[in-house]
Order: C-alpha cells, then structure tokens, then sequence
C-alpha cells in the first residue's frame, strides 16, 4: 500500500467515529425535541455537521474505490474480502448517504418545527443501522483496523 493510500485509509478509519457520533447526537437531539414545538439553531447545525462528516466519507470513499487493492472488478466475487468493499460496503454506505441527504433536505423545506426533528430522526437512524451494518469492524475478518 503507498504513503497516499495509507494516509486516506487511516483518515476514512478514524473518521467513521465522527460519524457515528454525530448522527448518534442528531438522532438523540430530535427524539429530546421533537415535541419541543422549537428548531434552534443549534439543531440545524448538528444536523447539518452529521450531513457533512457522512459527504466526507463519501469523498474519500470514492477516492479509496478507484484505488484500493481491496476492490478488484476482475475477481469481485472470487472472495468475501473482494466482494464486501466493492459490492457490499459501497452499496450500503451510499444507500446511508442518500438517506441522511433527504432527511436533511426534506428538514430544510418543513416548516413545522416537530415535523422537521421527526424526519431527521427516522432518516438519520435507518442510515446509522446501516452504517454499523457495513463497516468492516476487525471481528469480521475483513481486513479492517479498529483505528
Ligand atoms: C459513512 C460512510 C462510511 C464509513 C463510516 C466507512 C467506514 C470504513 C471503514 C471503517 C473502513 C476500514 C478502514 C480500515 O482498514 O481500518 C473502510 C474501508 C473502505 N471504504 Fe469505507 N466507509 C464509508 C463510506 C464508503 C464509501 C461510500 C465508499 C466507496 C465509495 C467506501 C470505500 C471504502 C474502501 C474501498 C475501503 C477499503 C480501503 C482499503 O483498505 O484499501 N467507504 N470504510
């Protein structure tokens, strides 16, 4: 593996705990407020910070696709290594991106403020089951670091 692939490997490792932080936050802040009558601030921003550490992800993951020895189209099927990140782990994160970036815009458009912590809450969750589904935890012998 070269210096530029290590460096992306370890950032998009480490990241993933941004992201499940945050989207656990945004879901625990709209289930505490969803009845509050309110949308602060505040809530917009954390909801749009879970939005951007899932984008940057993405990024890196698209990045990482193009180059990782980890996903090779020739064998794509040939083993569970191959087969979890250039079929399983892509298909599930971008099903979670999608989600979260509907939530997110559907909040945006809603006037009612306890309407706009309630799609937030059910987007952001469905997407954070998958996220736990499709990363290569170590105890899954895929290859994956807990760092
Ligand atoms: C919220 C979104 C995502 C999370 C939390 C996440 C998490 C992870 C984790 C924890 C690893 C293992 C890193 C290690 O070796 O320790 C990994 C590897 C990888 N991810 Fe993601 N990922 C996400 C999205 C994506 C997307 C959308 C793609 C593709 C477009 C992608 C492509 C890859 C690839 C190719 C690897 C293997 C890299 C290598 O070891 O060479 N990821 N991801």
């Amino acid at each position: 593996m070269d210096t530029f692939q290590n460096i992306l490997v370890r950032a998009h490792s480490g990241l993933r705990y941004v992201v499940l932080a945050l989207i656990l936050a945004a879901i625990v802040n709209a289930i505490i407020k969803k009845k509050s009558g309110t949308y602060s601030n505040g809530d917009r921003k954390l909801n749009l910070f879970a939005m951007i550490s899932v984008h940057v992800q993405l990024l890196i993951g698209l990045v990482l696709y193009a180059i990782s020895d980890k996903v090779n189209f020739a064998e794509l099927f040939s083993s569970t290594v191959n087969r979890f990140y250039g079929v399983e782990h892509i298909f599930g994160m971008l099903l979670a991106v999608v989600l979260v970036t509907i939530a997110h815009a559907k909040s945006k458009k809603m006037e009612d403020a306890n309407k706009k912590h309630r799609i937030i809450m059910l987007g952001y969750l469905f997407a954070l089951i998958i996220i736990f589904a499709t990363i290569p935890w170590p105890f899954r012998d895929l290859g994956g670091k807990w760092f």
